[in-house]
């Protein structure tokens, strides 16, 4: 029995559904327990990538159960359009997907508002996915949020809605000058999409628990990364939800006892979509050429991702925040064609070297990163597939983030293809 938590270490897109997806052939049961539809987890599945985004990454493996908990927010038409699009690629989903009766749902007007904010914020937007998330989870914290497990009751749940969307109307008119939401057709929609939900809904805490205590390995699949943590990210350029390990319990209804490891996953150099300070980025011709080998393009908006050089400041903090013993560094591959690499050890603010990394986004945004700069590798490490086929040069690489960043490296991922993997030691 072993139950693993796999978390980002920045900005989101670090690879954890790639790595959730293949270590699901080892699982029983994969949980996804905070944010939604804004995450975007890329997975191979017989060779072709396919995007999930509400979906746990390991539903197109056989025997696996997959889990929403109550902590992850629900856009519904764009759960079902999931679920019709992974079906038409013979990736069955049926008893295999749980949601929990608790988490709450994306309804058109979190969507219209968030549209009117970002607007608002002029210069200031945060650069959102516009998937609905932060009104969704500032209806759930101001108790004027629906529950997915509403919906069994339609009546009932259709009046309080429309109770609730006039409020949402009239900010959307009167504060915004933006257009009401059609609040009956809205309804009507949410009327043919619940019968479709509705099977796979359960009280899931006693479900996870069940297979936390069973013999089986249990995975849960944080999305977002740790630097978007709502309360320790870069607020306010942060996603709504916990990211970082500690959002497992209220997202699930599991003890923090329950987890036997965290796992941080790390890009071996840093991404961020969206606005926000980021001391490594480099708009440079090598920024340009990371973007290109990485496809480094956002897989829920198809924004092009800001690129830059390895943190080590921010992964120490992540590691800290999380309680990381372990790292899987991915995308190493991208790094094959860099005749040198930085690598940051430290920031200077305001004229001060610091190795810490500072609580104020405004802080960050005045952090000049101090380098370290290592010899690249020169080399094809695509096709490696053990640690003795790796250049010596990205060993070293490897071996000076778990010197700055004081966690061991348990895996490296080379490439796209499920099994483009390099093992340093067992995960389960
Ligand atoms: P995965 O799970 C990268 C970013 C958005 C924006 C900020 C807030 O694929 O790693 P939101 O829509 O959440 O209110 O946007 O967070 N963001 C992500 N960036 N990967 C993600 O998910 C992200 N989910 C949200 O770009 O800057
Ligand atoms: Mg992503």
């Amino acid at each position: 029995m072993s139950s693993l938590l796999i978390i980002g270490t920045q900005w989101g897109d670090e690879g954890k559904g790639k790595l959730t997806n293949y270590y699901a052939a080892l699982a029983d049961m994969i949980v996804r327990f905070q944010g939604g539809a804004n995450a975007g987890h890329t997975v191979s599945v017989s060779g072709n990538p396919v995007v999930f985004h509400l979906l746990p990454s390991g539903i197109s493996v056989p025997g696996v159960t997959c889990v929403i908990g109550a902590g992850v927010v629900i856009d519904p038409s764009g759960l079902v359009a999931e679920i019709d699009k992974v079906s038409e690629l013979g990736i069955e989903v049926g008893e295999n997907l749980l949601i929990d009766t608790g988490a709450h749902l994306t309804l058109r007007y979190h969507k219209a508002i968030e549209q009117a904010q970002e607007r608002a914020r002029g210069a200031r937007a945060i650069g959102t996915t516009m998937r609905g998330i932060g009104p969704t989870y500032a209806d759930r914290t101001a108790r004027e949020g629906v529950t997915i497990g509403e919906l069994a009751s339609f009546d009932a749940f259709a009046e309080r809605v429309r109770g609730i969307a006039e409020r949402k109307n009239t900010l959307l008119t009167k504060a915004y000058g933006a257009e009401p939401v059609d609040t009956d057709d809205m309804l009507e929609e949410l009327r043919t999409l619940a019968p479709r939900l509705l099977p796979n809904l359960a009280d899931t805490p006693p479900i996870i628990r069940g297979a936390v205590e069973s013999p089986g390995n249990v995975i849960f699949e944080g999305a977002q990364g740790t630097l978007l943590d709502l309360s320790f990210g870069t607020y306010p350029y942060v996603t709504s939800s916990n990211t970082s390990a500690g959002g497992l319990a209220p997202g699930t209804g599991v003890p923090p006892s329950a987890i036997d490891e965290v796992i941080g996953v790390a890009k071996a150099y840093i991404t961020r979509v969206g606005a926000g300070p980021f001391p490594t980025e480099s708009e440079g011709e090598e920024a340009a050429a990371i973007r290109e080998r990485g496809h480094e393009h956002g897989s829920t908006t198809g924004r092009p991702r800001r690129c830059g050089w390895l943190d080590t400041v921010a992964l120490r903090y992540s590691i800290a925040l999380n309680g990381i013993d372990r790292l899987i560094i991915t995308k190493l591959d991208v790094l094959d064609a860099c005749g040198e690499i930085p690598v940051c050890v430290a920031y200077e603010i305001d004229g001060e070297r610091t190795e810490d990394f500072p609580r104020s986004a405004e802080q960050l945004a005045r952090a000049v990163p101090v380098y370290d700069t290592m010899p690249g590798w020169l080399a094809d490490t695509s096709g490696c597939r053990a640690v003795d086929e790796l250049p010596g040069k990205a060993r070293d690489y490897l071996r000076r983030i778990e010197e700055l960043s004081g966690a061991r490296v348990a895996a490296v991922s080379v490439g796209a293809a499920s099994h483009a993997i390099v093992h340093f030691d067992r995960v389960f």
